[in-house]
């Protein structure tokens, strides 16, 4: 059984939806209740069986490597957490030489990858429960690229990449093709590309082969469009919630829940909820939207 152990995380994005915050600081260093995002997608590469990780960097991400240095001081609970999570994979970095896009990024993992396929997590989104295992099972069963997707409000197509496919399995597609930020009243289904994704190697060449796209960067979709086209992508649909938190709005949200769903914080902001005259009879936060915007 082909095991899947490396992880390709691009954080050199600008961050220009979080400015003026990500003027001096990475939004993938943003934090969630009490630590920052991208240990939250660390956290999903290491459940789900990795053991090295490519961070792509780029200009004013340097906090980001500072992070993961082992530091064995104070008597810090979330602190040894951290150590304890290092001590569990190996981490690379490589920088991008300028934030062109999402698929350039990804061309700097080529010489890490070896060559095996290899899951990509964005350094600022996390899911719950994770994609990944859906994904590598996927992978182990077709021998395709295999990517998340999942439905979202049809006002909302125009964010993402929307795929058109037919049912191949369980909660399965075959993508027929992608589109990237469509208009909604023309999007091929309401199935948005999520984020993460398990990619063959026969992605680089695509990658080489992608000429700038939407906002002239070279984006990920066009070059999965032609395994798309060659029966060789599947869609694997996600129910799980999603946390963008290179968005602000998104960001307060997640922090809001996911303080509520911490032990450590759930009573004092259960309390201030109630404060505010959010109770227990009301249907916040089940009824939010699966994808937190
Ligand atoms: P985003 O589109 O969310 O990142 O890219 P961005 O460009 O920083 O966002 P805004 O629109 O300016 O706010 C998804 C992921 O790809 C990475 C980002 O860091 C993020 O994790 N990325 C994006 C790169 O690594 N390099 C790029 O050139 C672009």
């Amino acid at each position: 059984m082909t095991r899947i152990t490396r992880a390709v995380i691009p954080a050199a994005g600008l961050g220009t939806r979080f400015l003026p915050m990500t003027r001096s600081m990475p939004k993938e260093m943003l934090p969630v209740g009490r630590k920052p995002v991208i240990q939250y997608v660390i956290e999903e590469a290491v459940d789900a069986g990795i053991t090295e990780c490519l961070i792509i960097t780029g200009r004013g991400k340097r906090a980001v490597e500072d992070y993961f240095d082992r530091r064995d001081i104070g008597d810090n609970e979330e602190n040894a957490h951290l150590d304890a999570l290092i001590d569990q994979l190996d981490i690379y970095f490589v920088r991008q030489k300028s934030p062109r896009g999402l698929g350039d990024a990804l061309r700097y993992a080529e010489p890490f990858t070896s060559g095996e396929p290899f899951v990509v997590l964005l350094g600022d989104t996390f899911t719950r429960p994770s994609c990944l295992p859906a994904l590598i099972d996927g992978y182990r069963r077709h021998r395709v690229s295999t990517i998340a997707v999942q439905s979202v409000p049809q006002e909302l197509l125009d964010r993402y990449g929307v795929v058109a496919g037919t049912p191949c399995g369980d909660g399965e597609l075959r993508i027929t093709n992608l589109v990237e930020k469509p208009n909604p009243r023309k999007a091929p289904s309401n199935l948005a590309v999520l984020g993460a994704y398990l990619l063959t190697p026969s992605i680089f060449p695509a990658l080489a082969r992608t000429r700038p796209g939407k906002n002239g960067e070279i984006q990920l979709t066009d070059a999965l469009r032609a395994a798309a086209e060659a029966g060789r992508l599947v869609g694997c649909i996600s129910t799980g919630r999603r946390y963008d938190i290179g968005e602000p709005l998104s960001w307060l949200l997640a922090n809001i829940e996911l303080g509520l769903a911490d032990p450590h914080t759930h009573q004092a902001v259960r309390e201030l909820l109630a404060e505010l005259g959010i109770g227990e009879g009301d249907s916040w936060p089940q009824d939010l939207p699966v994808t937190v915007l």
